[in-house]
């Protein structure tokens, strides 16, 4: 069990997921330089910012001010990777013409509020915090 926690916790999985992220979003970005074709960047934008560089933010704020992996944490984590790849598969369906508008916008609106409630819950949880 303490092993599974060691590999299973808010703060390696925001780590590990966020450089996953970087790593995807870094093959998007020399897809677009390679092609010239710049359609796919608000959801390369969104891969390195919301997918990458928030996870690894919400990993490091984690570990520096030493938040409890409670409740709390898990829930914001998993707020925060479902809403990253739901919104990111929708934005690359979006801008890719893969799928109606129509259809995608709900998706969109749904996992941008899944997006917000994650930053909500961090800032419930560093005002906790005693810093
Ligand atoms: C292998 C590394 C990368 C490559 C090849 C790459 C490639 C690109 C390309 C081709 C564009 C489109 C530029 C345009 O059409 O004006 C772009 C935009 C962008 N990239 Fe990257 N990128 C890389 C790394 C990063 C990193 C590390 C970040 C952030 C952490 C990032 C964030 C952005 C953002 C935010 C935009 C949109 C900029 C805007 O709104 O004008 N990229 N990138
Ligand atoms: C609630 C979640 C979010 C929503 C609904 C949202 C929505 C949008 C929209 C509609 C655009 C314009 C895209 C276009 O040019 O067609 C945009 C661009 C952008 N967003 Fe977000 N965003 C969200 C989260 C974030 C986060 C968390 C970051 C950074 C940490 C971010 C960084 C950017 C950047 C850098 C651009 C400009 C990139 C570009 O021009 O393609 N966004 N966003």
């Amino acid at each position: 069990m303490k092993l599974w926690g060691e590999i299973m916790n808010p703060i390696r999985i925001n780590l590990t997921l966020g450089l996953a992220w970087l790593l995807l979003g870094m093959l998007l970005g020399e897809h677009m330089g390679r092609s010239g074709d710049h359609a796919q960047m608000p959801t390369h934008a969104h891969i390195m910012l919301l997918g990458g560089v928030l996870s690894i933010s919400w990993a490091v704020i984690y570990k520096v001010f030493d938040i409890p992996a409670g409740l709390l944490a898990w829930i914001q984590t998993g707020f925060h990777h479902v809403s990253a790849a739901v919104m990111i598969t929708a934005l690359y369906m979006l801008y890719g013409h893969l799928a109606e508008e129509a259809a995608l916008g709900p998706v969109l609106g749904i996992s941008a509020i899944g997006a917000v409630v994650s930053v909500l819950l961090v800032l419930v949880q560093t005002l906790r915090a005693r810093l």
